[in-house]
């Protein structure tokens, strides 16, 4: 609020090269730098000093550098003039409106700091995370329309359930706003009491509480080095692997990994959730000679026995490879055997539909089922057939 008014004052000064060189006592307007309720009236009064040989009927107003209409105005002593501002409008900054007292010439004689806004209303929306046990992070949103348009101060509180005192988080976030986090004396085992207060000159308002306990708001570090490498001359698969988040690595027994990959091209990311808790898998029903991106992202599950649903990590940084060319489908010359074309390009789709349907995630059970179909299709022309017939897409 300080570095606020400060502000309105500087304006004022910059603003008027033209400026009198007053001591405080020649021009007053009162009320100073006000604090009001929007939709709220002000009548505010512009005092000269007599000695300054200025009528008030002389004087005139502007807000924001907007001259007032004259009907606003009320000459209440040849030295006191009046302005009344009916339905005030929010601040447009929370640093003031201007409202200015000037001379006939336009000269400033005085000013005056409005501050415009609404009280805070109950701020909503409080959650907490802890990465890697470290911290307790939390953030929330403010509360109605989420803008009270004067300086408005949130302190997020907390206490130790059964016995802590009330204390208050001191980081709060430089890059996000309503978001703050606690470092230190953190407590495992033991539930906290969290919430929010918001506070400024027109009232006050407090989130609810909510109850958490450390161990079930886990989140880890994205996962690390993630590798995506081709498997064999297979174009339609792509092996993954990675490494648990170091941090926390020795306690993910439990942990759940999910995989994400798009087309270089697209926006479109496909999700594998069926992962567990193994640090590779493979993908398939990929697109021949196409590079993909893949992130994998983990969930620390059941750590130190929590029996909340873990937090997901952050995706890793995107990691690109390619799928082999598909031989087959290169080597096909369009002009002497066209028949092949599709047939082989109706063969293809007819993998990935039933990759698609059957042998999508990283089940092993069906990955071997599917490198089975594959053998048998080439192997068997009968089978082929029977595959081929029954495509008929
Ligand atoms: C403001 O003034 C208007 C017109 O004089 C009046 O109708 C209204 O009730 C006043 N509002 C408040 C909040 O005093
Ligand atoms: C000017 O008029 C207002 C409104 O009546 C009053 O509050 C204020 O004290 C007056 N100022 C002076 C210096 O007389
Ligand atoms: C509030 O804003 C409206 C629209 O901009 C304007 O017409 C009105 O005069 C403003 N009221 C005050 C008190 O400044
Ligand atoms: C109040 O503040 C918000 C956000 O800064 C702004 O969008 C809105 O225009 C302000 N209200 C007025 C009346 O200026
Ligand atoms: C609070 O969260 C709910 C549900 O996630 C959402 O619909 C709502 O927009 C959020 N409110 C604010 C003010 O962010
Ligand atoms: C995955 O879970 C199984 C059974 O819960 C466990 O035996 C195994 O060690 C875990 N694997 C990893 C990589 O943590
Ligand atoms: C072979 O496949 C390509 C790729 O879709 C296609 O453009 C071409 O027309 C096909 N050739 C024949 C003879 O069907």
């Amino acid at each position: 609020m300080k570095a606020a008014l400060e502000f309105c004052l500087l304006f004022l000064t910059l603003q008027a090269p033209g400026v009198l060189s007053l001591s405080t006592h020649v021009a007053v307007v009162y009320p100073q730098d006000p604090v009001l309720r929007m939709g709220s009236n002000l009548t505010a009064s512009c005092w000269v000093h007599p000695d300054l040989g200025v009528h008030a009927n002389s004087l005139f107003w502007t807000l924001n550098g907007h001259q007032l209409p004259s009907s606003l105005y009320k000459v209440l002593s040849p030295s006191n003039l009046s302005v009344t501002l009916v339905g005030l409008n929010a601040s447009r900054q929370t640093s003031g409106d201007n409202l200015v007292c000037h001379n006939h010439k336009g000269h400033i004689l005085a000013g005056s700091c409005l501050y415009v806004g609404m009280p805070p209303e109950k701020p909503v929306n409080l959650t907490c995370w802890s990465r890697n046990t470290k911290d307790l992070t939390c953030s929330w949103s403010p509360g109605g329309k989420g803008e009270t348009n004067i300086s408005t101060q949130y302190k997020l509180k907390y206490k130790l359930r059964w016995y802590g005192t009330e204390k208050e988080c001191k980081d709060y976030s430089h890059t996000q706003p309503y978001s703050c986090s606690i470092t230190q004396d953190l407590h495992l085992f033991t539930p906290y009491e969290i919430w929010v207060e918001a506070s400024n000159q027109l009232g006050r308002a407090t989130s609810d509480v909510i109850i958490l306990d450390i161990l079930d708001v886990v989140t880890t570090d994205p996962p690390s080095g993630v590798t995506v490498s081709r498997v064999g001359q297979l174009e339609d698969q792509l092996s993954v692997r990675w490494e648990a988040p170091p941090a926390l690595k020795d306690f993910l027994f439990k942990a759940k990994y999910q995989i994400r990959y798009r087309l270089e091209e697209s926006q479109d990311w496909k999700v594998m959730n069926d992962v567990g808790n193994q640090t590779s898998c493979r993908l398939a029903g990929l697109r021949a000679g196409t590079v993909y991106f893949v992130q994998v992202r983990c969930n620390p599950v059941g750590i130190y026995g929590s029996r909340k649903a873990g937090i997901w990590s952050e995706w890793s940084h995107p990691t690109a490879a390619s799928t082999p060319h598909s031989e087959r489908l290169m080597s096909c010359d369009s002009k002497s055997s066209g028949d092949s074309n599709s047939t082989l390009r109706r063969e293809l789709k007819q993998f990935l539909g039933w990759v698609k349907k059957h042998a999508y995630g990283c089940s092993s059970m069906s990955m071997k089922l599917y490198d089975q179909w594959r053998v048998d299709m080439q192997k068997s022309p009968k089978t082929r057939n029977q595959v081929l017939q029954g495509d008929k897409s």
